[in-house]
């Protein structure tokens, strides 16, 4: 509806105004190298030079900036205001990683439209987010941002974080674009060390890396952002296959592509670009279409049109989508914000969904002997470690409203649980995991008390962008905590506080119970304590693998079969494919996770075991039927997981690859049929063909249901 307006628009523009709108400048709070651009940024406005500004907020502070670009200048072009809102606004849900351990998408759509409607209120049009970059890396700090290492998984979160964000119409008042990052495959960067290369072949890009896109260019994601990663020796920012053929020619995306911060100037650096001109060149024509931070397109496009090194029709194309994602979000009708009506914090709805969200984002790792839940008859408490009376666990790229609205403590979690009971604390140790001299103090208290929560984890500080870890064990001294409150015999229980899968020690396997709890926002201690004393059950599973040390990684369980596979039954065999020194396999595998009640599940049934290539490919689908039921004694959820297997293919399988899963809660004795249905998306594969090449082969696929990625009840599946 809005290429009209577009094109006339587009006609009365200059060159300059045109590649002013492929600029967008930070305004206030760097989140990149070479901080803020305020005063450039009025500038450019008033002159009709800018197209975006990002990292601003407040309905009166974006107000007063876009009347400037409205009302001053020549053709009053609004501005599109862009912030990170990764996990909330001024309400903070937990961490990414952590809602993909939900395994429910419903928690990331909430997430999402909650913050849409605080940050629009707030003058906040668009978000850099959902991120979905599929990894199993641990040692890079972004995974907390990302749905983990399953492809599936990512995918079926980004389109619930698209929903949620950019409703049905972006016009809507509590409604903001949605951003698709980082495009693509930076999930993949060697050693998990930021920013670092990324080598992949054409099958694993478009298997692995490229559908959680894929799905949210479906779910109509109204921008995408580029990745710092090169893709096979070509920067993601200079990439004309991955920005061009697929995401624009073979997938129809009409919104547009922004560069990462200063990722056009960083095409030089990589030594792919000789200079800025260059680079803005090479971006341009690869399909980046807004610049985010460095300035070449603005600074060098005229010379580069002159000069026939960027094309007319590509400028047009580029300046199209961003006024047409401005059209889509109403903001030639009304640029501003009715600043009475600015969300001032977190209502207490707001509140209560993010404490819902972070309950449901546990993973109960390990319970022995039904150490959890805690009784509330309990009359005392010891609360220790160096995160027990932490305000700081909202996680990494939390939003303006982490600084304003703290995370609730454990400690005040637990007290507000047990108002009758005596809660005693004791850090031991800070977060950093150095001496605080409190340590003969937390094990008296464990001495003390009845039962002992220890928390214990890693600070927000050392997760997220720029935080990759070479040694992702508890930082300092926490694990000699543990064992000093271990040691005194009394019960107790640890919760983890963190943002990426960590290599625990030992101690994880004598512990009585230990539950992960991410970094959960600023509801964190009384979720904590909701799932502590069993208000609700732990139903998270895990969305990535914890290794049993770091040397093993990626131990992601969807990697690609060997020919000389580890062999549980023999395993000391000498020339197959494992470590000499650490037993096979993670800690904890993907989808891992306990409850406190216990479900049995049937085998999978399919309503059919044989079916035609060609009618999967026409739109046919299997169904798979599997009854779950809770046979314990108390209410719990589950998650179903339907894993699929291809014993042999013309590419090299995954041994396993998630294609379904659904979380149920039952009350006692209560059970349900879940039911799948596959069809040629879920059974066919990309091969190596750099022009996309999607097959359905012939042969059988098994066809695996459980409740985690080591699940072995199946059904086969012949394709004929
Ligand atoms: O959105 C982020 C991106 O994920 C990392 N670099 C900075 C951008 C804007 O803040």
């Amino acid at each position: 509806p809005y290429d009209r307006p577009v094109a006339e628009l587009l006609a009365r523009m200059t060159d300059d105004e045109k590649l002013g709108q492929l600029q967008q400048l930070a305004w206030a709070g760097a989140t990149g190298p070479g901080g803020t651009q305020t005063q450039q940024a009025e500038e450019a406005a008033r002159a009709g030079l800018l197209g975006s500004v990002l990292n601003i907020h407040g309905a009166k502070e974006s107000n007063a900036l876009q009347r400037i670009a409205v009302e001053e200048s020549r053709l009053g072009i609004p501005l599109i205001f862009g912030l990170d809102i990764i996990h909330g606004f001024w309400t903070t849900f937990p961490i990414p990683l952590a809602q993909a351990a939900s395994f429910d998408p419903a928690v990331s759509e909430l997430d999402a439209s909650v913050s849409a409607a605080e940050a629009r209120s707030n003058g906040v049009h668009w978000t850099f987010a959902p991120m979905m970059d599929v990894t199993s890396e641990p040692r890079w700090g972004r995974i907390a941002e990302s749905g983990g290492e399953d492809p599936y998984l990512n995918g079926v979160l980004a389109a619930a974080k698209v929903r949620g964000y950019q409703g049905g119409d972006l016009r809507a008042k509590d409604r903001i674009a949605a951003c698709a990052k980082h495009y693509v495959a930076y999930g993949g960067a060697e050693g998990g060390r930021d920013y670092n290369t990324v080598d992949v072949s054409e099958a694993r890009l478009r298997n692995h890396y490229l559908p959680p896109f894929k799905v949210a260019v479906d779910a109509q994601v109204a921008t995408v952002m580029a990745a710092f990663n090169t893709i096979s020796g070509v920067p993601a920012h200079g990439n004309e296959h991955t920005l061009t053929r697929i995401l624009k020619q073979d997938w129809g995306f009409d919104g547009f592509v922004v560069s990462d911060w200063t990722g056009v100037q960083e095409l030089v650096p990589h030594g792919f670009a000789a200079d800025g001109a260059d680079a803005a060149r090479l971006a341009v024509n690869a399909g980046v279409d807004m610049e985010m931070v460095s300035t070449h397109v603005a600074d060098h496009g005229r010379k580069l049109l002159s000069e026939g090194r960027i094309d007319a029709a590509r400028l047009d194309d580029a300046v199209t989508r961003v006024l047409r994602v401005k059209f889509r979000l109403g903001l030639f009708d009304d640029p501003y914000v009715p600043e009475a009506a600015e969300i001032p914090g977190p209502t207490a709805r707001a509140r209560s969904a993010a404490r819902t969200a972070a309950a449901r984002s546990m993973v109960l790792l390990r319970n022995e002997g039904g150490a959890l839940p805690l009784a509330k008859t309990v009359r005392s408490v010891a609360v220790v470690g160096p995160f027990a009376d932490s305000d700081d666990l909202q996680g990494t790229w939390a939003g303006p409203g982490a600084e304003k609205f703290r995370s609730v403590t454990v400690l005040n979690g637990v007290r507000a649980a047990l108002p009758d009971a005596e809660v005693t604390h004791a850090p031991g140790i800070d977060p950093a995991g150095e001496d605080t001299g409190t340590l003969p103090a937390a094990v008296a208290a464990a001495r003390a008390a009845d039962v002992t929560v220890v928390v214990v984890g890693e600070s927000p500080a050392i997760s997220g962008e720029g935080n990759s870890r070479s040694d992702i064990g508890l930082p300092g001294r926490q694990e000699e905590l543990i064992a000093a409150i271990a040691a005194t015999g009394r019960p107790y229980v640890v919760v983890l506080v963190n943002g990426r899968p960590l290599a625990l020690g030992d101690w994880a396997d004598d512990a009585p119970a230990v539950l992960e709890a991410w970094h959960p926002g600023m509801e964190a201690g009384n979720a904590v304590a909701d799932v502590l004393f069993g208000d609700v059950d732990p139903g998270g599973r895990l969305p990535a693998s914890f290794p049993r040390t770091v040397g093993q990684i990626p131990v992601n369980y969807n990697h690609e079969r060997t020919g000389r596979p580890y062999n549980p039954a023999d395993p000391d065999q000498r020339y197959v494919s494992r470590y000499l020194d650490v037993a096979d396999g993670p800690r904890y595998p993907f989808g891992h996770g306990l409850s406190y009640t216990t479900f049995t599940l049937t085998e999978p049934s399919l309503s059919r075991n044989s079916i035609a290539a060609g009618a999967l490919r026409r739109g046919d689908t299997v169904e798979v039927a599997v009854t779950v039921r809770n046979t314990g004694e108390r209410e719990g959820d589950e998650v179903v997981q339907l894993y699929l297997h291809d014993p042999v293919a013309s590419i090299v399988q995954p041994v396993r690859r998630l294609r379904g899963f659904r979380r149920v809660t039952l009350a006692a004795g209560e059970s349900t049929t879940v039911r799948f249905g596959l069809g040629a998306d879920d059974l066919g594969f990309w091969t190596n063909d750099p022009d996309g090449r999607f097959v359905v082969e012939e042969g059988t696929v098994d066809i695996i249901v459980g409740t985690s990625s080591t699940a072995t009840a199946k059904d086969t599946l012949t394709i004929s």
